[in-house]
């Protein structure tokens, strides 16, 4: 794994737009794998700065994104198409045709994930896939635990996340127990990953996924395994290292 550690949040924000405008000046019709959160909110800006000066163009950009709560509906404040179309998706030309995220209202959750495993499959695979990784050490929603699901399925949200999740929702009871998310062969089919942290809350996680150990109690210690991965985090993040 590469790492680069900045300065604070504008700078890792900076440097991972830099290298998904390279991405998608490369070949215009790529395939990005995007996520929701804190975390990258400050990338989606410096994209769409870079959009407004001309740099990059969306038109025949395609995204797959990670997860969803279920269930919950699109036009939902919290739900992450939602959130999607908010910080990225509406101040840029890319056609909402082209955006998929995982449904929160899918009726059928084994056909909608199996289903969104061929669209990734028949989108030609994740060119870059940008990745948050929670206090706990989750990637996605796949959550430390005995066993992790290799691919797209419905999940249990943990105690930590529901509650690291409530500052978003009126109350904690509020926050969907459940989510659809990528599992981790899915988000290994990326050709390249960028993890981002932020801040001394993701200092913990940030030690314990470059311990040397790999265990499914921190799913984002996998990461070590896949061959193209940069985390770009910044000197608080980076503190306990
Ligand atoms: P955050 O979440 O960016 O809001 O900290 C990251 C994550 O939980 O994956």
């Amino acid at each position: 794994m590469q790492i680069k550690v900045v300065e604070n949040y504008e700078e890792m924000s900076r440097a991972a737009a830099d290298l998904f405008a390279e991405i998608i000046s490369a070949n215009n019709d790529c395939v990005l794998g995007l996520a929701t959160g804190d975390t990258p909110i400050g990338l989606y800006n410096c994209m769409i700065d870079d959009y407004k000066a001309g740099k990059i163009d969306f038109a025949k950009v395609k995204s797959v994104n990670l997860d969803e709560y279920y269930p919950i509906a699109p036009d939902n404040d919290q739900s992450y198409r939602y959130f999607m179309n908010k910080y990225l998706f509406d101040s840029v030309n890319i056609d909402k045709k082209n955006t998929y995220v995982p449904d929160g209202q899918a009726k059928d959750t084994d056909a909608f994930c199996a289903g969104y495993e061929k669209l990734i499959n028949s989108l030609g695979g994740i060119d870059i896939q940008v990745l948050g990784i929670g206090r706990n050490g989750h990637i996605g929603f796949n959550e430390p635990g005995a066993e992790l699901h290799p691919y797209t399925h419905l999940t249990s949200l943990t105690d930590s996340t529901i509650e690291a999740n409530s500052r978003f929702f009126a109350s904690e009871a509020d926050v969907p127990k459940h989510a659809l998310t990528m599992g981790i062969r899915s988000i290994f089919k990326a050709r390249k990953i960028v993890v981002l942290a932020s801040g001394e809350g993701k200092a913990e996680a940030v030690k314990a996924m470059l311990s040397g150990n790999i265990s499914t109690s921190c799913p984002a210690s996998l990461l070590c395994l896949h061959s193209d991965v940069i985390l770009i985090c910044d000197k608080a993040a980076y503190s306990l290292v």
